[in-house]
């Protein structure tokens, strides 16, 4: 885990200096009102430090995927005051994210006071990584925290490009997901297992690979099931399949034959006539799926030799829904694996978005070792990528 010699916040010398600080603060909004501040919220331990120990905080962030220009459905506004909620002090939110406004709002700060850039996005050379704009950034402050795990994998200029301007490290946020994440898959309690969703392979190919470097039991569930089906000669009917990777599933589950890993498919299905929440469905003893009809979630017998597993298990890593889980004739599979991590006793993270919201709906949350703040970002790095917004930080 090389990534764990970065400095940390607690590696610099903060007191009355100015601190550039990337979070991520890319939050779940409806009609302009944040739905989930969780994100928020994991970014205090860092910010609270920062306060105490006398910093003059700049924090900055994205919000959606505004253009390039100013846009005010995108403002920081609400974060802005989120935070200030949560501070019990204002954070005053600058106008634009480099200019007049975010400079003389700097220059003006005093020992423990907080102020927040605009939408770093809108900045056209943002995610460009434009050295010039890392530059701009750079000249408003005197170091660079970087937090912001739900981006790191993005090499943009306020992720990564400023961090060559100023001295720089990590926050807590970003340590403690690199440690918990690190920690279960370079040192795992055994078993390991690893419990993969979602819709397609192709986006875990990667994921798949560097996992059964180092899992005990890999079990793929969801969509991208059928194409492992299909690839065994099974019938998957109008299921979703990925008919130019099924070398590759070959290869996988060939690999891990030859690992000695434990690879589960779905036995049995709950198969829907159409790709609609009301559609007709029924469950199936079997692990073909008849002509005109589509897997939409695992079904019973699957879930129990899944959660079987997942009992037995010492580390679980889950990433990905084992159906259609936002409708609920398809969401008994994902239920099942969240109840069985939950009653698992196991160490559990949980990445991705999908998961983490089925855990949080169905009041697990508390039960969870870890649940990442980073959907993309806890993907690479379960593939074991570098992560542009950490290898940039300086090493200790
Ligand atoms: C996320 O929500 O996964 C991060 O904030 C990254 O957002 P992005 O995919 O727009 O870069």
């Amino acid at each position: 885990m090389g990534n764990l010699n970065k400095k940390t916040v607690e590696n610099l010398d903060v007191k009355g200096k100015k601190v550039l600080v990337r979070c991520d603060f890319n939050v779940k909004m409806e009609n302009g009102v944040i739905t989930s501040d969780k994100r928020v919220v994991a970014a205090l331990p860092t910010i609270k430090y920062l306060i105490e120990n006398g910093a003059k905080l700049i924090l900055c962030s994205h919000l959606g995927r505004p253009k390039g220009e100013f846009n005010p459905e995108f403002s920081m506004k609400p974060v802005a005051e989120c935070l200030s909620k949560y501070l019990g002090r204002e954070v005053k939110l600058a106008s634009d994210v480099v200019g007049e406004s975010a400079q003389a709002l700097a220059a003006d700060l005093k020992e423990g006071e907080v102020m927040l850039l605009e939408n770093v996005r809108f900045e056209p050379g943002e995610t460009k990584n434009c050295p010039e704009l890392s530059k701009k950034f750079a000249a408003l402050a005197d170091l660079y925290v970087s937090d912001a795990f739900g981006s790191v994998h993005r090499a943009h200029a306020s992720t990564a490009g400023v961090a060559a301007y100023l001295p720089s490290a990590v926050g807590f946020l970003i340590q403690k997901e690199l440690e918990v994440m690190g920690g279960a898959l370079e040192n795992p309690v055994r078993p390991l297992v690893a419990v993969l969703g979602g819709a397609k392979v192709s986006d875990k190919i990667g994921v798949i690979e560097n996992l059964i470097e180092k899992c005990d039991t890999i079990i793929i569930g969801g969509g991208m099931a059928y194409t492992f089906f299909k690839a065994l000669g099974k019938e998957v009917g109008t299921s979703i399949c990925e008919y130019d990777k099924l070398d590759l599933a070959r290869d996988l589950m060939a690999k891990a034959r030859e690992k000695g890993v434990n690879f589960l498919i779905p036995v049995d299905n709950v198969i829907g006539k159409e790709y609609k929440e009301d559609t007709l469905f029924m469950r199936i003893y079997s692990d073909s799926i008849p002509d005109g009809w589509m897997g939409l979630d695992i079904g019973k017998t699957t879930q129990e030799l899944f959660s079987k597993s997942i009992q037995g298990a010492g580390t679980v890593i889950w990433n990905g829904p084992m159906g259609v889980s936002e409708w609920e004739n398809f969401a008994a599979g994902t239920t099942a694996v969240a109840q069985a991590i939950a009653d698992s006793g196991a160490i559990s993270i949980i990445g991705g978005g999908d998961s983490a919201a089925a855990i949080k709906k169905l009041g697990f949350a508390d039960k969870m070792t870890h649940i990442s703040t980073g959907g993309g970002a806890s993907l690479e790095f379960l593939e074991g990528k570098e992560l542009p917004g950490i290898a940039c930080i300086s090493e200790k």
